[in-house]
């Protein structure tokens, strides 16, 4: 592992986000009030009624809506997506509540520099279909005694990159999946802000980016 987000005097944050934002929102609001040291530069939403693309315009980020409508072909999608990022100078994507799976262009462009946040403690209740209310269903359904977030690195399949924070809460006696998504949100507020500060100071070391052959 080696930290290579050092070498930039200031971190771009691209976000990829399909709905309320709020993930992002604490991530934004953070490097306002100076807790983090980064510029969220550009919002991408396939979605473009989300509650992210407004929060974009609120905070004056430049905003743009990117989906399947506006672009059929999959790799034109990928490849307006990259262009986008790197327009923006971006260093680091961050996704928030993305519904889609990232296309290989920018998988490859920003190998180890895509984060994801999960509200579940991976590897459990993750994966294709694992979203949203589904997952504290499912955590409730089998009996857990705890659960949480995690943040991770982003891979070709679903919640499957490598884990870099975890943090756990209790599951209550008389949660439902709604008590559950609530407290859950939260702590997931909390963990990727903390866990991007551990990014920026090094504290958290990501893997060096892949050789391009
Ligand atoms: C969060 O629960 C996050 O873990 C998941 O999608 C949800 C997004 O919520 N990936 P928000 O849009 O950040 O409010």
């Amino acid at each position: 592992m080696s930290y290579l987000l050092t070498d930039v005097t200031t971190l771009n944050l691209g976000f990829l986000a399909s709905g309320r934002g709020s993930n992002m929102q604490a991530i934004i609001d953070a490097c306002r009030d100076g807790r983090l040291n980064a510029k969220p530069t550009v919002i991408i939403s396939n979605n473009a009624s989300s509650g992210a693309l407004e929060r974009a315009q609120s905070a004056g980020i430049a905003g743009y809506h990117l989906s399947r409508k506006k672009h059929p072909d999959p790799c034109s999608l990928d490849l307006v997506i990259l262009q986008t990022l790197q327009r923006h100078d971006v260093n680091l994507v961050i996704l928030a509540g993305y519904m889609q799976k990232i296309g290989p262009k920018v998988l490859n462009s920003f190998k180890n520099r895509i984060i994801n946040i999960h509200p579940s403690l991976l590897p459990k209740f993750g994966g294709r279909g694992m979203y949203g209310m589904k997952v504290h269903e499912a955590v409730l359904a089998a009996g857990e005694k705890e659960t949480g977030a995690t943040v991770h690195l982003v891979s070709e399949e679903y919640d499957e990159g490598v884990i870099l924070a975890q943090r756990t809460l209790p599951v209550e006696q008389n949660d439902t999946p709604v008590t559950l998504a609530v407290r859950v949100l939260e702590v997931e507020h909390n963990l990727y802000v903390e866990t991007l500060r551990k990014i920026i100071s090094g504290e958290i070391g990501l893997p060096d980016k892949a050789i391009q052959l």
